[in-house]
């Protein structure tokens, strides 16, 4: 390892540029209002007849989810299509990993075919961050999501959304509600809306819900979401985690939807103009009333259709790092 290599952040190069997309702590905003900027520009991508930009021609992409996803999956193997990659998606639940391979060894198999891109998740928290430090330096890895921990390309479609929707982050109130204890979308799109400058960034949930530590984000809590949900123009909607939540958590699905599930009649709290998102999967009647998720306030779908768009950009962003990172190094080796 080089003493640059050792001082600089993993998903960063030399110069600044992403290389991986692991997690949103610490990059700055410079960078993500370059991946919404770029985003932005990817969207009249899908709507032309042939959905298609050569950025990744010859290049390999290989999505590897280890945990079960309908659009994190589909959208990144999409937005690797439109940039013209070869994309492979491993079915984990059909691999060799249910004989004992290791991730490792299942990684180390598929660089040998010479995979460009890895695209994880992951039930572990960290696991996109290992894989990162232990893959060929060639090879970019994107987290699609890992454990509690992070779920980066979320956070920057739900930034694109509110953006698109609303506007400037500075000056708008944006409420997560549910779930937050055991969401890494919450955690995304907290450290997402800190770095783009929103100043009213609220958290609603019971008690057993929320985590430690969440004052780093700069948030305001909030256990009654009457309160919380006041003139706010965003309302982010959580599912409630019950596969990574401990039994007796919380009372039961009734009372958590009495207390903290978004209806028609809670809405009339936010302001008039306010939009309402949710990662998917919905529970209906758990978290989020039907007529809510389908009504004139929802974006949810324009989430997912902003989610290719953002995973173009940080596909084509990653792998332009990943080269000039190469000609950097080959260079230094030149003058040597
Ligand atoms: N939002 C999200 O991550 O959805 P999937 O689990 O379907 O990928």
């Amino acid at each position: 390892m080089t003493p640059t290599e050792a001082k600089r952040p993993l998903q960063l190069n030399d110069n600044g540029q992403l290389r991986h997309f692991l997690s949103l702590d610490g990059l700055p905003r410079e960078l993500l209002t370059e991946i919404l900027d770029t985003a932005d520009s990817f969207l009249e991508v899908g709507a032309r007849a042939v959905k298609k930009v050569p950025l990744l021609r010859g290049k390999t992409v290989c999505n590897v989810f280890f945990e079960n996803s309908t659009r994190t999956r589909t959208t990144f193997e999409l937005a690797a299509k439109r940039l013209s990659a070869d994309v492979i998606t491993l079915n984990v639940s059909t691999s060799s990993t249910s004989k004992g391979e290791t991730l490792t060894d299942t990684l180390r198999n598929l660089e040998a075919m010479a995979a460009d891109m890895f695209v994880v998740r992951h039930a572990d928290s960290g696991a996109a961050h290992f894989i990162a430090e232990h893959v060929c330096p060639d090879v970019a890895v994107i987290n699609g999501g890992d454990g509690r921990h992070a779920h980066p390309t979320q956070g920057m479609l739900d930034m694109l959304t509110i953006r698109r929707h609303k506007g400037d982050f500075e000056n708008l109130s944006v409420a997560i509600v549910g779930d937050i204890l055991h969401s890494r979308v919450a955690r995304s799109d907290m450290l997402a809306l800190r770095t783009l400058g929103c100043r009213d960034i609220r958290v609603i949930a019971p008690r057993p819900l929320l985590p430690v530590g969440l004052e780093q984000y700069g948030v305001k809590v909030f256990n009654d979401m009457n309160e919380g949900l006041r003139d706010v123009d965003v309302v982010v909607m959580l599912r409630l985690q019950r596969e990574r939540m401990q039994s007796g958590l919380l009372p039961s699905e009734g009372e958590f939807y009495r207390l903290y599930g978004l209806t028609t009649e809670r809405m009339k709290l936010a302001s008039p103009e306010a939009i309402v998102m949710h990662p998917g999967p919905i529970n209906r009647g758990v978290e989020i009333e039907s007529a809510v998720a389908d009504g004139p306030h929802s974006v949810i779908l324009n989430q997912v259709t902003y989610g290719i768009a953002i995973r173009m950009a940080v596909l084509s962003m990653s792998m332009s790092g990943q080269v000039a990172q190469r000609q950097l190094e080959n260079e230094a080796g030149e003058q040597n």
